[in-house]
């Protein structure tokens, strides 16, 4: 895949309203997104499979849906406010800011496990100058989250932060899902929602964003059974990553080393994935240890220790955190689903999304939309499919057959339905497929 596919795949995704540059009409907002008709649904699909799997379909996890705004304290006692930082240079002329480790990896070096002077280092060995070929200042951290203030007035009590993860809306609501419900180790809590980050340098679409949504699990274990829980959600991981349609040779793990860990991880494995802008980090599972409740626990003075029922065995589980990042599935998606071929001479793209998953299942048309009769026989099969498929069928009758084909193939559509005038006299449509553009005439009950 080369990077003029990435640009394909970005000018269709506004062509057809699928994902557009946030606050466009006043000449955008960087590293912010909207989606549009399509992506939402798109979005919708990737979120509730994920829901299905790992919520609905399992007995061991509990979904909550915490504030996006929390106590200051949150993020003071998971570490956030003191380390949550990237390394920030200057060009020196005219004041561009990079993320050094970015400008280091543009240049060919590999900065893992590399402190940021040991990178100021390598910048002032190599002379290694800014994208505008002027020289850079040293590195200095800067703090990713986003800063407000809530109430009337301004104060040191009143700060507050976008959430830059929601693990910790999780892990701050673990003692209230406990006396709740009183689940039985292991069990999980799962939480879908936008995380903020204030990217030094958002990009390659939406896949370094400044606002995101994340999908993340945080899996509470008796810590002398953390690697059957680590390994039986990295297997669920990759089940879900086939059902998203993504094949398997695109798919890498990455064994974090020590070095390159978040300091709170005994085991990380990073799921890699080959993106048009080549291998990157699509989602992450994490050994966190018992990490964040400790630090729940000293900082508030309340117990995060879990009862073993019927004993008097008490215990701060420990944590495997399974993270997904809804925009870089998304991307993955739709960068392994875009095809192009030539169907009678002509060149075609066509996203081949699986079914399950394509915003539209269905485009219905008539034939003809100056025969009134087709009209009618087409709003028929439109209104039942609808019942049927809420929200997944499409009313196309723009432009000739072929041109509507191409329009569904761009967006996806595995079906294209059109009534004709055998439809009136047998009861039967066409049903064209997108991959193999064969037809074939089917029963309307059949669809
Ligand atoms: N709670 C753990 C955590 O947040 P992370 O590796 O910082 O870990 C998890 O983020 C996932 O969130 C990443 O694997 C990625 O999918 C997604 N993600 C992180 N930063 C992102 C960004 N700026 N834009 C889009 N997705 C992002």
């Amino acid at each position: 895949m080369s990077q003029a596919k990435m640009e394909d795949i970005i000018s269709l995704c506004k062509r057809r309203g699928f994902i557009y540059q946030g606050s466009d009409v006043y000449g955008g907002l960087s590293g912010t997104w909207d989606y549009g008709p399509l992506g939402v649904q798109l979005k919708r699909n990737i979120m509730n499979l994920w829901w299905r799997r790992f919520v609905d379909e399992r007995d061991d996890m509990y979904g909550v849906d915490a504030a996006i705004l929390m106590n200051q304290k949150v993020w003071q006692a998971s570490g956030h406010v003191d380390t949550f930082v990237d390394p920030l240079c200057e060009d020196t002329v005219n004041h561009r800011r990079y993320r050094t480790d970015h400008i280091l990896k543009d240049n060919g070096v590999d900065t893992d496990g590399m402190t940021m002077e040991q990178m100021d280092a390598v910048i002032a060995e190599q002379g290694i100058k800014s994208p505008d070929g002027n020289p850079l200042s040293k590195s200095r951290t800067f703090n990713m989250m986003f800063k407000t203030h809530v109430g009337a007035t301004e104060s040191e009590d009143s700060i507050s932060y976008l959430r830059p993860e929601t693990a910790q809306g999780i892990f701050t609501d673990f003692k209230n899902v406990v006396d709740s419900f009183y689940p039985n180790l292991p069990f999980g809590i799962a939480q879908q929602g936008k995380a903020f980050r204030n990217e030094i340098a958002p990009r390659d679409f939406v896949f370094r964003s400044r606002e995101f949504e994340q999908m993340e699990i945080e899996y509470f274990v008796d810590p002398e059974h953390w690697q059957e829980a680590f390994d039986e959600l990295l297997a669920a991981t990759h089940e879900f990553l086939a059902e998203l349609g993504l094949k398997p040779e695109h798919i890498h793990e990455l064994d974090v080393p020590a070095e390159d860990r978040a300091h709170y991880s005994k085991k990380t494995i990073d799921i890699e994935y080959d993106y048009p802008i080549g291998r990157e980090e699509l989602m992450g599972i994490a050994y966190r240890t018992d990490f964040d409740l400790m630090n729940i626990q000293r900082a508030s003075g309340k117990s995060m220790e879990y009862t073993v029922k019927g004993t008097n065995t008490k215990f701060v589980p420990h944590v495997i955190e399974p993270s997904f990042g809804v925009e870089r599935a998304l991307m993955a998606v739709l960068s392994g689903a875009y095809r192009e071929d030539e169907q009678n001479g002509e060149k075609r793209v066509y996203l081949a999304l699986p079914e399950h998953l394509a915003p539209v299942k269905f485009a219905v048309s008539p034939l003809l939309k100056n025969k009134p009769e087709l009209v009618e026989k087409a709003r028929e099969v439109y209104a039942a499919l609808t019942k049927a498929n809420p929200g997944r069928v499409m009313w196309d009758d723009n432009g000739n057959i072929g041109k509507r084909y191409r329009r569904q193939d761009e967006i996806g559509t595995p079906y294209c339905v059109v009534i004709d005038f055998q439809t009136l006299e047998d009861g039967t449509v066409t049903v064209r497929e997108r991959d193999t553009t064969e037809q074939r005439r089917v029963k309307v009950e059949e669809l």
